[in-house]
């Protein structure tokens, strides 16, 4: 059996990959604000070191993988604090551990909206790792009303973030494969209140058109994470994986 950490285990997909996980006799350490088998809160430095120190108690110092699911979608600058700085200070917070086994795997969640227009300035600052950088320019542009470029920017500079660090030394040197599964529009308690409203349907299946099979469910998104994670993924590294009823390809055709 493997140990697993899973952020955002307490709802949505986080919730649906911990149950399989667990159903497959893995140990799941949950990370979330609540109802988690560790408590943090992933959105400022103080939450995310408590998370990754309880983490590391729990497991021994030792991980088989990661996957940093948690993530919140508001037109504030929290997305750009909890899904990429969270996800990443986490990653990075439990890396030596994952080094530490035998075959390591680590994933993210990104999001089609990752290819959808973003705040350059934030997407820079995230990268360059500047935190109160990226906070001052998110900040500036939820005062414009800019605040819906901030999810995309914030899953934008995730999956840059992560083709970035994946060949360096502290990850395919230590053998440790890292991607992302970018989904579509899912049906969680995240998006629950678009799908509860007719307009935002419309403007959702703009967005994101999805020909193939429709909007998915947790799982689905689920059992990809699972695949990347697994130990049968001895050479991917890097990928955004998009799991989205070909929302990518309508958006962006023959591009690569
Ligand atoms: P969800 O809202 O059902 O679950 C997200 C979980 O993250 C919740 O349990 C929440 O408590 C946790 N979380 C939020 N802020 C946190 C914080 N500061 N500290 C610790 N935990 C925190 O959402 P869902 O749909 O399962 O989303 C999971 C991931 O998938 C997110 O990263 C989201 O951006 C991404 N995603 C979701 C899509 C969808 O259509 N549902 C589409 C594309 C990406």
């Amino acid at each position: 059996a493997r140990t697993i950490a899973v952020s955002g285990s307490a709802s949505g997909i986080g919730e649906a990959l911990a149950g399989m996980l667990r159903d497959a006799g893995d140990t799941v350490i949950g990370i979330d604000l609540r109802d988690a088998d560790v408590r943090a809160d992933l959105s400022v430095p103080e939450g995310r070191a408590s998370a990754v120190a309880q983490t590391l108690e729990r497991c021994g110092g030792r991980l088989d993988a990661v996957v940093a699911c948690a993530g919140v979608s508001d037109f504030t600058v929290m997305p750009v604090k909890v899904n990429f700085f969270g996800a990443v200070e986490l990653l990075d917070g439990l890396r030596p551990a994952l080094a530490a086994a035998g075959a390591p795997r680590a994933a993210v969640v990104g999001s089609i909206s990752g290819t959808h227009p973003v705040d350059d300035d934030v997407v820079r600052a995230c990268l360059a790792g500047d935190e109160p950088a990226a906070l001052a320019a998110a900040e500036k542009a939820e005062r414009g009303g800019a605040g819906g470029l901030l999810y995309p920017s914030s899953k934008a500079a995730l999956a840059q973030w992560m083709r970035r660090v994946c060949v360096t030394p502290g990850w395919a040197g230590a053998g440790i494969p890292l991607n992302a599964i970018a989904p579509g529009v899912v049906r969680t308690p995240m998006t629950a209140p678009l799908f509860a409203d007719e307009a935002m349907v419309q403007v959702m299946n703009e967005a994101v058109p999805m020909p193939l099979n429709g909007h998915a469910g947790p799982e689905v998104i689920a059992e990809a994470l699972r695949w990347l994670i697994s130990p049968a993924n001895t050479h991917m590294t890097g990928q955004v994986v998009y799991v989205d009823g070909g929302a990518e390809a309508t958006l962006r055709g023959a591009g690569l």
